[in-house]
């Protein structure tokens, strides 16, 4: 591949224009119009976070990763789509801007709005970031209701890609918090109440962006790669976020023994490379580690506003032997993939099948991708001209046992209505028609990470 290739050089305007663009307004919307039909035993939220600065920013300094963070959710039940809203996360900038209280809740030294993910957990609905600031409670209705240390047991700051383990219904996380750590990050165990049981301070040679980690039967993958705080760039105006590409620092990636210590880990280099965001992880027959990824040869180095402009992410499957610490990288798919998944009760297990979005021009997001890693083949979902999905979520079919018995959940945006829709897609067979298409009253701007709650994980109110 060569450097041109892995370079696409968005312009100034990339994370601000188009469908980056922020919406202005909140909306409530009831019974949307529905083309297909809604699986009647979906009976929950989709709900979904983004960067939607609460002001306009200056998209020549801006980092699409500061923006403040947005809920988007659309409620289902009974085969009908009662309602779409969409909801600021109020931040302390937030509520300012809105003439607003505060909201109630401890503070730490960093605190902005968390616009990355949003989770049901413990019974509520979390909105979630790395970097420090805590996690954010959400009422059914996307309203802010506090933040939340989990219930004063969270050290520092937390993550917005806690993995949760299928076998314990517990929460794994490795937290940095730039201005709290510098010097090390941490592994944290949440039970099932909501409550962290358990700290693992993990020493750094410096403060790396880690953005998300892995969990296998026996281990915390940790990725300490090259992209490292530069509090210089801050303070030069160049750009809000505090992190740029550093090849001096190395790359290797860390598996901690779930109940060992930081002294335990085995630490295995890697090639120079950034990796957002890991699809799942597993211990093979022969105790190997198998991880498999969307990879970038480079991140923050000539873009120092966002993701898009340095390379473009393969899916890669890296197979670490905890022995020797080799690493074997093998690339899966040269095409540029984000956003990977897996079902949630692979998670920590071997999977066959894994769900990513195609990106073109480094960012903009495309069709739906499947792959089924038994085979070595590659499906898809094309939404038409102009038309791209965002992260797709799986969601279980309860009468199905396959592991792709279920659905492919998803907001997509169509340039030529400049509307968007939460498509869901039958994951057995991505060639098929949606099954149902629920029309928005607004685009949703291209976002980050979300979820499917279902009712049974967090309930309705009695109200609602
Ligand atoms: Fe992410």
């Amino acid at each position: 591949m060569t450097d041109t290739a892995t370079r696409p050089t968005p312009a100034a305007s990339t994370y601000s224009d188009g469908n980056f663009a922020r919406v202005a307004e909140e909306l409530t919307a009831f019974d949307l119009q529905v083309i297909g039909q809604i699986p009647e035993t979906l009976d929950g939220r989709y709900v979904r976070n983004g960067a939607n600065p609460v002001v306009p920013t200056d998209p020549a300094t801006s980092h699409w990763f500061t923006g403040t963070g947005m809920v988007h959710g659309v409620r289902l039940r009974g085969g009908r789509a009662e309602w779409y809203r969409n909801r600021w996360v109020r931040g302390d900038d937030v509520v300012e801007a809105l003439g607003e209280p505060a909201v109630p809740g401890p503070r730490r030294s960093v605190d902005f709005s968390p616009n990355t993910s949003v989770i049901g957990f413990a019974g509520t609905t979390w909105a979630l970031v790395e970097a420090g600031a805590l996690p954010t409670e959400l009422g059914y209705e996307l309203d802010t209701t506090c933040r939340n240390d989990f219930f004063g047991t969270l050290r520092t700051g937390f993550t917005a890609h806690p993995k949760l383990d299928p076998d314990t219904g517990e929460l794994h996380a490795v937290c940095y918090a730039w201005q709290d750590l510098m010097d090390h990050v941490e592994y944290v165990v949440i039970g099932a109440d909501g409550s962290v049981r358990k700290t693992v301070d993990v020493p750094l040679p410096g403060m790396s962006m880690i953005h998300d980690m892995s969990l296998t039967q026996n281990y915390a993958v940790i990725y300490d790669l090259p992209v490292t705080v530069d509090l210089d760039l801050v303070l030069s105006g160049k750009t809000s976020f505090p992190f740029r590409w550093d090849p001096d620092y190395g790359a290797r990636v860390g598996l901690l023994p779930r109940d060992g210590t930081a002294a335990e880990i085995v630490w295995c280099d890697v090639g120079l490379c950034y990796v957002f965001h890991p699809l799942n992880a597993y211990e093979d027959d022969d105790g190997r580690v198998v991880i498999d990824l969307c990879r970038y040869d480079k991140m923050f180095d000539r873009d120092l506003l966002g993701p898009a402009g340095d390379s473009i992410p393969t899916l890669d499957r890296w197979t670490i032997d905890p022995a020797t610490r080799r690493v074997d990288e093998e690339r899966v798919d040269e095409r540029s993939h984000e956003f990977p998944q897996v079902r949630a009760d692979r998670t920590a297990r071997r999977h066959r099948f894994g769900y990513t979005v195609g990106l073109s021009g480094g960012l903009v997001p495309g069709a739906n991708y499947k792959f089924d890693y038994d085979t070595g083949t590659a499906t898809s979902h094309d939404h038409g001209p102009g038309r791209g999905s965002g992260e797709a979520v799986f969601v279980a079919d309860p009468a199905g046992s396959a592991e792709d018995d279920g659905w492919l959940m998803s907001f997509v945006y169509d340039e030529t209505t400049d509307g968007s829709e939460l498509v869901i897609l039958d994951a057995r067979d991505l060639s098929r028609a949606p099954v149902a298409r629920v029309l928005l009253p607004q685009r949703v701007p291209y976002g980050f990470h979300g979820s499917w709650v279902p009712d049974a994980a967090v309930p309705a109110p009695t109200a609602s």
